[in-house]
């Protein structure tokens, strides 16, 4: 009889991530893959611009649980999850990251006794304020099998007295997807025409930019971190897709943006590679983002403190910038010298020799098979 395993998404991160697995799971012998969307995201520009260009299959189930506060949508995905499981009677779960709907999933299969094999296992940016970093330490936590991006993500996971034997390192299926879908993402326009906008050259030397991190979207942050972008665009125009969380603050907030700063809507995945591939460096706040830049050798500015992909940092090929604005101005204008940018991109070229990337579905997909699909009964 076929085991029936629920894959989970319901945010731009986990949606690219999953994008190369899902079709494998599809395809496994002896396998019913119930794909589950929890609606944390919903607007076409968040979600269903995805699946279009990913090529996804639409999900099995769909909970619709929309925005709210983080007990209330949590609580949403919770019962949402634990009626699915029941209904289509589960086996095995399998969640990515650290959102709440990463959350959710988890929590619920581990109540049920149901095994969670968590995908981007033991990523930590040390810090406890930050809702993602609960959501990931605790998912750890509940899974049955951990699945780590890189070695330091396995050691950490040793550190915090996981069982050796429930870990594996299966690489980024990020970073892979990224340099899969480049060459789609070349021949797009999104790059030439904003800078026409702002009257510029299509050649045109230009800085990414995306910032939605809870930390960063507050009255006391946000207009110190725009007044430091706005400064840097006095180097380079930015080019700065905007999350509908950061948008409606700017708006409450009248912040003055920089005539060499454009506000784009949400981009899809090929617009934002393209935005990626051209840019001499991203200034980001995003976990995910981080690892795609890295991926296409552009430079990676965080616009905060701490990273939990301090590979990247450790490798040369990001830098930490901070969300204040002075720190903003000062060590971003260092990373664009001509020498430190140099530096920093043969930094992603000589990690990217290091870690030979590739293949990290295949590998996810290889150790559920050997963990849970090799035995007679889940
Ligand atoms: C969530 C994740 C974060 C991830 C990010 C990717 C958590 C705790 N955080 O943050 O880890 O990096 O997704 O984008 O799960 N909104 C829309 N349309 C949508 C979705 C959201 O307009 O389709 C607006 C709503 O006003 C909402 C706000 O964006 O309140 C924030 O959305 P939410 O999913 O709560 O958090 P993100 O900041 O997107």
């Amino acid at each position: 009889m076929a085991r029936t395993i629920c894959t989970v998404l319901g945010t731009r991160p986990e949606i690219i991530k999953l994008a190369p697995l899902i079709p494998l799971l599809d395809a496994e012998p002896g396998v019913k893959q119930v794909l589950l969307h929890t609606g944390q995201h919903y607007s076409f520009a968040m979600d269903a611009v995805f699946f279009d260009e990913l090529g996804l299959r639409r999900a099995d189930v769909q909970l619709a649980v929309g925005s709210s506060s983080h007990a209330v949508q949590t609580a949403a995905i919770l019962t949402g999850v634990e009626q699915a499981i029941l209904t289509h009677g589960i086996e095995l779960m399998l969640v990515l990251g650290d959102t709440n709907s990463t959350l959710g999933a988890a929590l619920a299969a581990a109540k049920l006794g149901i095994p969670v094999v968590h995908i981007e296992a033991g990523c930590r940016s040390f810090v406890r304020t930050m809702p993602e970093e609960i959501n990931r330490v605790v998912v750890d936590h509940c899974a049955a099998q951990l699945l780590a991006p890189n070695e330091s993500a396995h050691k950490q996971l040793i550190q915090e007295g996981i069982a050796a034997r429930d870990i594996s390192v299966v690489g980024s299926t990020a970073i892979d997807a990224a340099r899969a879908f480049s060459a789609r993402a070349s021949d797009r326009s999104i790059v030439a025409d904003s800078l026409r906008q702002l009257g510029l050259f299509h050649n045109t030397p230009f800085l990414a930019c995306t910032v939605h991190r809870a930390e960063n979207t507050t009255t006391d942050v946000l207009p110190g971190l725009v007044r430091g972008l706005n400064r840097l665009a006095e180097l380079h125009p930015i080019l700065w897709p905007v999350h509908p969380r950061t948008q409606r603050l700017l708006d409450e907030l009248r912040l003055s943006i920089s005539p060499r700063v454009m506000l784009l809507p949400p981009l899809g995945y090929l617009d934002m590679l393209a935005l990626l591939l051209g840019a001499r460096a991203l200034c980001t706040d995003s976990g995910g983002l981080q690892e795609e830049s890295y991926a296409l050798g552009t430079p990676v500015l965080i616009l905060r403190n701490e990273t939990e992909w301090s590979y990247l940092v450790d490798a040369g090929c990001a830098t930490l910038l901070g969300n204040r604005e002075d720190d903003i101005v000062v060590r971003g204008h260092k990373c664009l010298t001509e020498s430190e940018h140099q530096r920093m991109r043969h930094a992603a070229q000589v990690l990217t020799k290091r870690l030979q990337d590739g293949g990290a579905a295949q590998r996810i997909m290889q150790a559920v098979r050997q963990r849970w699909l090799s035995q007679v009964r889940l």
